[in-house]
């Protein structure tokens, strides 16, 4: 079967690495350690430089990780107007589009826009954002990303009231037996990690934990098993 259809069946808990954290200058290599470490997915953040104070990749990059990679490509647009630039993503291989609740009047549009072109959908929120403005889209997406920090930057310090909000999520998924993910990202480590999942993570993003791990695999493995 084909690895990346394998993604969304799975029971254990899932987990990406942030590309962002990876050394650019040894793009392959590093592509080769993320295979190798089985993680589920390869997280990739986009930044436009006015939706977050900084820029990153755009979907040349994603063609590329695309053409040298077969893992699944979870892309995390931090843009403003992410209607715009769906496409351009899903031409270069993204399998997952995920766009901020925060950066468009669009959402539904946008949801509708991913999931007819049969990707899969997310839809993040910012640390500060009331989880009420999800709400009401919560039925129609396969991921809600939970931001733990403010999105912009690797290698910042996880917010601890965003426990409360995956705790939020996960009452409100069974309640209404909602089938989304909830995934969260940002300064995400064994620790921290154990935490979210506690409070019913089921798919986490880390960059600077696992990058910084002499073994990938280990560190995978470790956030899988939580
Ligand atoms: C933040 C990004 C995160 C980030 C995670 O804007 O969305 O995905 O790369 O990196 P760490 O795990 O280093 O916080
Ligand atoms: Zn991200």
């Amino acid at each position: 079967m084909d690895v990346k259809k394998v993604f969304f069946m799975s029971k254990k808990i899932k987990v990406a690495p942030s590309l962002l954290a990876a050394d650019f200058s040894n793009l392959e290599k590093e592509l080769k350690k993320i295979e190798k470490s089985k993680a589920d997915a390869l997280h990739l953040d986009i930044m436009d430089g006015h939706f977050v104070p900084n820029f990153s990749m755009g979907p040349k990059i994603v063609g590329t990780v695309n053409k040298l990679s077969d893992i699944f490509l979870d892309v995390h647009l931090m843009i403003y107007n992410p209607y715009d630039y769906v496409e351009k993503f899903i031409e270069q291989g993204a399998d997952m589009i995920t766009f901020h609740v925060e950066a468009t009047e669009d959402i539904e549009d946008t949801l509708n826009y991913i999931k007819k072109c049969s990707k899969k959908v997310g839809l993040a929120l910012n640390p500060k954002t009331s989880f009420s403005l999800v709400e009401r889209y919560l039925e129609l997406i396969d991921v809600l990303l939970i931001m733990s920090v403010n999105p912009g930057f690797g290698g910042q310090k996880f917010i601890e009231s965003t426990l409360k909000k995956i705790d939020l999520a996960k009452k409100i998924k069974d309640e209404n037996k909602l089938k989304y993910e909830i995934q969260v990202d940002g300064g995400i480590d064994d620790i921290i990690g154990k935490k979210c999942v506690q409070k019913g993570a089921d798919f986490l993003v880390a960059g600077t934990y696992l990058f910084s791990q002499s073994d990938m695999q280990k560190g995978v493995e470790k956030l899988k098993s939580l």
